[in-house]
């Protein structure tokens, strides 16, 4: 019999995310020396994608796990660990909302990058972070915010106009950044809100492509950018969609060589002690 198709993990398949990852490779680094991230500590990366943080963590010294639903992202996280000799580093496939493979409080510091918040049942993802975050350690989580005016919400406001609407009981991604839904769902999994912590935080995507072409890799490569245009297809509002979207990033871009691409995109930052 074959297994009933899951749309999470189909979403993030279809496309291929080291393209747009590969824009990020900066703030990724960053990031990971930001948070404190150290040698010896046992690090999860949640929805770590091809390793834009796990990668540059296990290069400051950290035991890095990355666990990723998206068979090809993880296949591509082993390759890079492989080609750059980490050893340290590794990926395997799983679900943020049951992590049965991972053991209670097994890592010091649990992260998640615009990961985790993609993942369907919120509380249980909650629920899980805690169950596999040792205690004293953390939890980060790296989460756009709904209405922000800068990149990424704002992409995800404008493809979210051309899809369908989303089938009942759907709870949206965007909800992870908002500061009242983290605390009442960490809340739900033990952990008094006296315990998180947020700050507002920014990645910045970087080619020396200009913008219409960074357009054209979501079009093609980012699962939620994908289903917009092949809803926009169907309704002979593609031309629309792509118009909208190059202004955006035309408008957003700040690179001084107009042929290159530089755009910077506010986040929540939340830090859960556990
Ligand atoms: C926007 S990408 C970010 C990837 C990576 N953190 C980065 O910054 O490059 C979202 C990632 O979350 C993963 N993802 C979505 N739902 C997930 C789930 N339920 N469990 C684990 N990973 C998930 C996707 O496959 C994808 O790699």
């Amino acid at each position: 019999m074959n297994n009933p198709v899951n749309p999470n993990k189909a979403l993030w398949e279809k496309g291929d995310f080291t393209r747009i990852a590969a824009t990020m490779r900066e703030s990724g680094e960053s990031f990971v020396h930001r948070i404190g991230i150290g040698p010896g500590m046992k690090v999860l990366d949640l929805g770590c994608g091809d390793g834009t943080t796990a990668v540059p963590a296990a290069k400051l010294g950290a035991e890095v796990l990355g666990v990723d639903i998206a068979a090809n992202l993880v296949a591509a996280g082993n390759r890079r660990a492989q080609e750059l000799a980490l050893s340290n580093c590794r990926f395997q496939e799983g679900d943020a909302a049951n992590l049965r493979d991972l053991r209670d409080q097994s890592f010091d510091v649990v992260m998640s990058i615009f990961g985790a918040m993609f993942a369907p049942r919120p509380h249980d993802v909650a629920k899980e972070k805690v169950r596999v975050t040792k205690r004293g350690g953390q939890i980060i989580m790296g989460n756009w915010i709904p209405n922000d005016p800068t990149l990424v919400a704002q992409i995800l406001r404008i493809s979210s106009a051309y899809t369908p609407p989303p089938p009942e009981g759907f709870v949206s991604p965007m909800t992870w950044g908002v500061e009242s839904h983290v605390v009442e769902r960490f809340g739900a999994a033990g952990i008094p809100k006296e315990k998180i912590t947020f700050a507002r935080d920014t990645f910045t995507f970087n080619t020396p492509r200009p913008p219409a072409a960074l357009v054209d890799d979501f079009r093609r490569y980012y699962g939620p950018t994908m289903n917009a245009f092949d809803a926009a297809e169907k309704n002979g509002k593609a031309g629309e969609l792509q118009k909208e979207l190059e202004a955006l990033f035309e408008q957003q871009n700040q690179s001084p060589n107009k042929s290159a691409t530089s755009i910077s995109a506010t986040f929540l930052r939340v830090t859960v002690e556990v």
